[in-house]
């Protein structure tokens, strides 16, 4: 028994051998669906679940749509086997399968009824009065308005449409109590001729899916087959060029949109930022004013055509409007993903040029300060065919990042990325377009630059939304960071550390945090401490060595406000953490003080000074500490001198789980010419044996029997490479960054003089430099 050849053979050799309307609405059946877990697949499970068939599916994924769909009983199995049409008496395919896929492979063998879910879908329809919704755009928002509003009428409307759908329940649902059934139809694969709907609703007719279509006339030929088989009426925007073109010789035919001659005609628009205020006029005479809540010019255009629709259904105008006031877009339609009056995230499945345009006017219409892009587009084909297209549809937003191309089921075409839109977003005279071919990084690049007042938006039809959801996660935790350290504290979304580090290199902070007083510093730790939040605390960088993910959790830098002061009182300093260890050298000579000079010769502050207890000259920093004061891994402020405290070469254990806040230092009265002659040794100490390039410091620990520097000179290991990360040749326990190096790069030349020192002369070399974060 044969219903359908596979994808590609002519419709007239698929006449139907069994009355597959028949089969789908009247009879119980087994039925096995290839590719269960695409949009389209999982409206048709969840129809023919709900007629009573025994439905199983298979697909090489499984999704959200699956689980539900596994809760009313499909049977789902994440992998195609030819096992699975066995015991079908029918099997339907989406058309992003292949025609070698093992259940069709096995159907066929078995001469099982193979069908394309346009034709199941189809044959639904016929057992219903069938409304197709079609378009190049705004379709599916379109048909879930549609569906809406029928149902708010009385209706009982049953719908099939490409998207999950809140204010309907689900993407697809068959109601046994009304006649009507609305669907999107699907131009995309040619299938849209496959319908023979009582009532067609064309929403716009443009070039697109070029993949599948030579030109546009080969578009308008399956939207002129569809018209034509339609055999009420047909409702079509007569603001569209092509569109109108179509409908134009044929009998049974409603226009709308906002032309004077239009049947149903929109007037009097003002579009707000979460919704729209319009009225419409029917053949001259005015309807009344609406409400629209979604957002967007483009959907005013489309709900007018929704009311000629409804209201030739025979639906009251009042019914029509307060069912339009409370309609709710579909998923990933300006879906907002996080709202404050500091910023706005939305969520849009735009991706043609002709979508991007309206949905960045939309964006720009709700009155933010910026709006921030971050697009994927969606198939080698399209952005091939309208790259040029692209360039100008970016104009309303002040930032675009744009990601390599989402392929959707298609191989790469040489060439083809997202670096040729950026190209042409630059030449288009946009200054704001970066390409980031790393995917998961694109959230760190828009977050990186947010400020209050954006809006930020994710656009494509692929899974760019899930960069924008993990900047939205990250966002409710910066807001409530930002609570807590007030008005003069910062904190800033993925810091790129290498700002912050005197190497210059390292991946971001996902929460970069600077609090201004203790007692904030108290609270943030308590925070990490009840969410659950790695907490790292960085002053000055100068001994880190951060990898290349960066760090995850919070990052505290404790410098500026009470953290950078200094103060002085006889012989004894007290210094806050984020005070340079220079400038405590240097307020000590100022008062007269000596014995600290040697602090000038270190690059941290005081707070990495007494992590590693850091030396120079010989001395050691805690040979001047008086007293420690610290918060502990609950906020709580504890003071400890001297006696108390625990301490080794480069090493002070207690502030591996505690976190310091100032120290005070004690030096003992000295001349003035002493002291400035200590600065100056040591300052022409550094000056002649180490070097000026960004570096960490000493990188190793010296072993017992030799400096480690000199030791790495002996091996002869000076100048050696690894990308831009180089031994340096003035001391050979600095590694410096030649400009551009990665923590990668550093990790290896690292590695590389452990294993030589180790071969060698069989010492055990151990860094001093402080590895921290997560690999790229
Ligand atoms: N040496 C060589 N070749 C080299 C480097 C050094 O032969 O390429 C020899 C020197 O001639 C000297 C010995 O190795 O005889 C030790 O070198 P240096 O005097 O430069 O001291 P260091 O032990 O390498 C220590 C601190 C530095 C601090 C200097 C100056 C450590 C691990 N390093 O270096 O601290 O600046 O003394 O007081 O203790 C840091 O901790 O990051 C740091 C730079």
């Amino acid at each position: 028994m044969k219903l359908a050849s596979e994808k590609g053979a002519a419709l007239s050799e698929r006449v139907p051998v069994l009355d597959l309307s028949r089969f789908l609405t009247r009879e119980h059946h087994q039925i096995h669906l290839v590719g269960v877990a695409g949009s389209g697949m999982s409206g048709l499970a969840a129809l023919l679940i709900e007629l009573g068939h025994v439905v199983s599916g298979s697909d090489k994924v499984s999704t959200m749509e699956t689980d539900r769909l596994q809760r009313l009983g499909l049977r789902f199995d994440e992998q195609h086997l030819p096992e699975h049409a066995d015991a079908a008496e029918l099997v339907v395919f989406s058309s992003a399968i292949k025609t070698d896929n093992p259940v069709l492979v096995r159907a066929r063998d078995l001469a099982k009824p193979i069908a394309r879910r346009a034709e199941a879908l189809a044959s639904l329809m016929r057992a219903k009065r069938g409304i197709v919704v079609a378009g190049m755009h705004g379709k599916t928002t379109t048909s879930a308005m549609t569906a809406h509003v029928l149902r708010e009428g009385g209706l009982h409307p049953s719908h099939y449409v490409g998207a999950e759908i809140p204010i309907l329940g689900t993407n697809a649902h068959w109601d046994s109590r009304g006649e009507w059934f609305v669907a999107e139809g699907d131009e995309s694969d040619g299938t849209l001729e496959l319908f023979h709907p009582e009532h067609t609703l064309v929403l716009n007719v443009e070039e697109e899916h070029l993949d599948f279509y030579a030109d546009l006339a080969a578009i308008e030929k399956v939207f002129a087959r569809l018209i034509e088989q339609t055999n009420g009426t047909v409702f079509y925007n007569i603001d569209d060029a092509s569109t109108a073109r179509l409908c134009a010789t044929r009998k049974k035919r409603i226009s709308f949109g906002f032309s004077d001659t239009a049947d149903y005609r929109g007037a009097d628009v003002d579009l707000h930022a979460f919704q729209s205020n319009f009225c419409v006029y029917s053949r001259g005479k005015k309807l009344g004013d609406l409400v629209l809540n979604v957002p967007g010019q483009h959907n005013v255009h489309n709900a007018i055509g929704v009311v000629a629709l409804a209201t030739e259904l025979g639906i009251a105008f009042d019914k029509i409007a307060n069912s339009l006031r409370r309609f709710e877009h579909a998923r990933r339609r300006f879906e907002i993903k996080y709202a404050s009056e500091r910023f706005l995230l939305v969520d849009d499945y735009a991706h043609h040029p002709t979508e991007i345009r309206a949905t960045l006017e939309t964006a720009r219409a709700v009155g933010r300060k910026r709006v921030l892009t971050m697009f994927q587009p969606h198939r080698y084909s399209r952005t091939k065919a309208l790259c040029k297209e692209f360039a100008g549809a970016f104009e309303n937003a002040d930032r675009i990042v744009v990601t390599d191309v989402y392929p959707a089921s298609e191989p790469p075409i040489p060439g083809v990325s997202g670096q040729i839109i950026v190209d042409e977003i630059v030449r288009h005279g946009h200054r704001g377009a970066n390409y980031q071919p790393q995917f998961e990084r694109v959230h760190w690049d828009i977050g990186n630059t947010l400020d209050v007042g954006d809006l930020v938006l994710s656009l494509g039809a692929g899974n760019i939304h899930e960069q924008l959801s993990i900047l939205a996660a990250d966002l409710v935790i910066a807001e409530q960071l930002k609570a807590i350290v007030g008005g003069t504290g910062k904190v800033r979304l993925y810091e790129p550390l290498s700002k912050h580090t005197t190497l210059r290199v390292g991946g971001p902070a996902q929460f970069w945090v600077e609090p201004q007083t203790e007692n904030t510093f108290a609270e943030l730790i308590r925070f990490c401490r009840d969410e659950n939040l790695p907490l790292f605390v960085m002053g000055r960088g100068s001994n880190l060595l951060v990898r290349d993910g960066g760090l995850r959790g919070v990052v505290i830098h404790p410098c500026g406000g009470d953290f950078d002061k200094i103060e002085v009182n006889g012989s004894e300093i007290t210094a806050g953490v984020g005070a340079k260890l220079r400038e405590v050298a240097y307020a000590a000579k100022t008062a007269g003080i000596g014995g600290l000079e040697w602090m000038e010769g270190i690059p941290g502050a005081v707070g990495g000074g007494l992590r590693m207890n850091a030396g120079a000259m010989g001395a050691q920093t805690f040979e001047n500490v008086v007293r420690v004061r610290y918060l502990d891994a609950n906020g709580e402020a504890h003071t400890k001198t001297r006696d108390e405290l625990d301490v080794h070469y480069r090493n002070f254990p207690l502030l591996e789980k505690n976190f310091a806040v100032s120290a005070v230092f004690r030096g003992q009265p000295a001349p003035l010419e002493e002291i400035v002659r200590k600065l100056e040794a040591s300052q022409e100490k550094r000056r002649t044996s180490q070097p000026a390039a960004k570096s960490a410091g000493c990188i190793f620990k010296n072993p017992d029997s030799c400096p480690a520097g000199k030791l790495i000179d002996e091996l002869g290991l000076k100048n050696s490479r690894i990308g831009k990360a180089r031994v340096s040749e003035v001391h050979g326990n600095f590694i410096v960054n030649d400009g551009g190096a990665t923590a990668a790069e550093m990790l290896e030349l690292i590695d590389r003089i452990k294993a030589t020192a180790r071969a060698k002369r069989g010492i055990e070399l151990e860094t001093e430099v402080q590895i921290v974060g997560e690999p790229a």
